[in-house]
């Protein structure tokens, strides 16, 4: 009896809907509005390079972090073909590597282990946070403390292991390529500050491959810093190179302090 009662009252809801073809194709087209907009909200989200910090326009007030002290310097150069073995030994298990995904024993950990296979998920940290994160382990995590097991140099080598996972050789290729074109000439070759122009600008180019500075940098700041600088509005490439070629140039930065010679992309399949 109900639902007889109902059914009548349901259908002259809906009578006018159904007879009309123009509003029934207007309220499917709605529906998959809506459905878009909610499936874009999603994507959006999970997108880390969506991150309006990521995406917004330096300020002209950044400012180079201070050279790291020297004590806390690797006694050497740190070396990534060091760091491989070391990695593999100790790290591999929670934080996996282009070959190896989560392990089982990762599945209840929370937050998880850091997936340094991704360059987004490195860019807001510098070498020297890696290496204190591997020195003292993370709080509240279940990132362990290495400093009774591995020495300052294994530490600083496998750190800069770690940050060596997302280079592929492509990516290598065309930073170093891009680099050539537009930052020798003041940077010079090898990150030295000393380019053929050096001499004829108002500052004297950074030394990028100087190991203090590059170990308290963030792939970030060198990233913004291809936008603008302080009182030297023309470093800026952001209207000639898309952003994914100045994030190469980072990544190609970096290289600067691996080993002499080294290839990137040289242990991957
Ligand atoms: C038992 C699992 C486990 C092992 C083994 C482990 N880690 Fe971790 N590690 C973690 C977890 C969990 C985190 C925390 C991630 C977070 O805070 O989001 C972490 C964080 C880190 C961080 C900080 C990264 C960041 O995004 O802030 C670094 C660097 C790191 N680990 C390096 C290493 C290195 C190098 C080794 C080997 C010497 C190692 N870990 C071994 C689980 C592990
Ligand atoms: C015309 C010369 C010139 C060119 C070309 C040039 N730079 Fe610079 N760069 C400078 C000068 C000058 C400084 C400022 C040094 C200072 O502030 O003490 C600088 C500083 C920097 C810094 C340090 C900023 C900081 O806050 O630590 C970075 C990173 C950098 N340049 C990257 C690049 C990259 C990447 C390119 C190529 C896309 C490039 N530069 C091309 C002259 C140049």
């Amino acid at each position: 009896m109900q639902t007889q009662m109902s059914y009548p009252a349901l259908s002259t809801v809906w009578a006018p809907v159904r007879g009309n073809r123009v509003r029934r194709l207007a309220l499917k087209f709605l529906g998959w509005v809506v459905l878009g907009g909610m499936l874009a909200a999603i994507v959006g989200c999970s997108n880390p390079l969506a991150d309006p910090a990521l995406q917004a326009t330096p300020t002209r007030n950044l400012r180079a972090p201070a050279p790291a002290p020297a004590e806390i310097m690797p006694p050497a150069r740190p070396s990534v073909v060091r760091g491989k073995p070391l990695y593999e030994e100790n790290c591999v298990a929670c934080h996996g590597n282009r070959q190896v995904g989560y392990s089982i024993g990762t599945l209840f950990m929370n937050p998880k282990p850091t997936r340094f296979i991704y360059a987004e998920n490195l860019r807001q940290d510098s070498p020297l946070t890696y290496y204190r994160a591997i020195t003292k382990g993370v709080l509240g995590t279940a990132m362990p403390a290495w400093d009774l097991k591995l020495d300052v140099q294994q530490r600083w080598d496998v750190a800069f292991y770690a940050r060596s996972l997302p280079a592929t050789p492509d990516a290598f290729k065309g930073g170093k390529e891009l680099y050539a074109t537009h930052c020798t000439v003041c940077h010079g070759d090898g990150g030295e500050g000393n380019g053929p122009q050096a001499a004829n600008q108002p500052r004297h180019p950074t030394a990028l491959a100087d190991p203090r500075y590059l170990v308290v940098q963030t792939g970030q700041h060198l990233w913004y810093a291809t936008a603008g600088l302080p009182d030297l509005p023309d470093h800026n490439w952001a209207s000639v190179l898309s952003q994914d070629e100045r994030w190469q140039i980072v990544n190609y930065i970096w290289t600067f302090m691996y080993d002499p010679g080294f290839t990137v992309g040289a242990f991957q399949p």
